[in-house]
């Protein structure tokens, strides 16, 4: 079976797409890492993120992800990219980046490869890529309480990490949206393992 998990910026779908992965004894997938690696090798090449065929252009060898349960990591031939995608300039890039249908594509193919069962996790798991999966879910919370989740992770203020994720949240409404039929949860006032108990109590037996 193949379980999604959808979700706004920082609405923790990572941890809990890991945990949930765990407790059902599969692999889970990352898919906002690829879009990540497109962004970080655009940028370090210095090309226009607008510009899909430049982006295209730097995915060569492709980065491939390695779906681990201690967290994805993404490769390009032998190096690790994966400690160089959470940076602020990646979280300013990336959206523009995943808006592009060409980028879009390359991911989904990528990811359609992958053999179930799986947890798959990101923003159009659901609606896109996975749309007959045995269960969908979108994670949601109020920016005030992403913004002081990821504080833990970045340098920058509360206040500076809620306006970026608000930002991140309008650039992405075309590429984030719950599937019909995902069971939506507001993990704002639940644990991680609130979270992940609240999903699997919804899986089908
Ligand atoms: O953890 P966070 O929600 O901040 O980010 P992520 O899941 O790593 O995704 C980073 C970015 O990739 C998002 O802001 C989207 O622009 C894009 N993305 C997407 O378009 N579709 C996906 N399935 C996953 C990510």
């Amino acid at each position: 079976m193949i379980v999604t998990i959808d979700g706004v910026a920082a609405s923790g779908k990572s941890s809990v797409s890991a945990g949930v992965a765990q407790a059902l004894g599969v692999p889970y997938i990352s898919s906002g890492l690829l879009y990540r690696a497109a962004t970080l090798l655009g940028l370090e090449a210095g090309v226009d993120l607008g510009q899909e065929g430049a982006v295209l252009g730097c995915l060569n060898p492709p980065p491939r992800l390695e779906p681990l349960a201690a967290g994805n990591r993404v490769w390009q031939a032998g190096r690790d990219l994966t400690p160089d995608l959470h940076s602020t300039r990646v979280d300013r890039g990336v959206s523009v980046v995943a808006a592009r249908p060409e980028v879009r594509a390359w991911v989904d193919a990528q990811l359609r490869a992958l053999p179930a069962p799986l947890v798959a996790e990101g923003r159009d798991m659901g609606t896109a890529v996975f749309p007959h999966a045995g269960a969908k879910f979108y994670l949601t919370a109020s920016p005030r309480v992403r913004a002081q989740r990821r504080a833990h992770e970045r340098p920058e203020e509360v206040d500076a990490i809620e306006a970026a994720l608000i930002e991140r949240d309008r650039l992405d409404t075309t590429q984030s949206a719950p599937a019909p039929d995902a069971h939506v949860i507001d993990t704002g006032a639940l644990s991680l393992q609130g979270v992940i108990d609240a999903v699997l109590a919804r899986l089908p037996a």
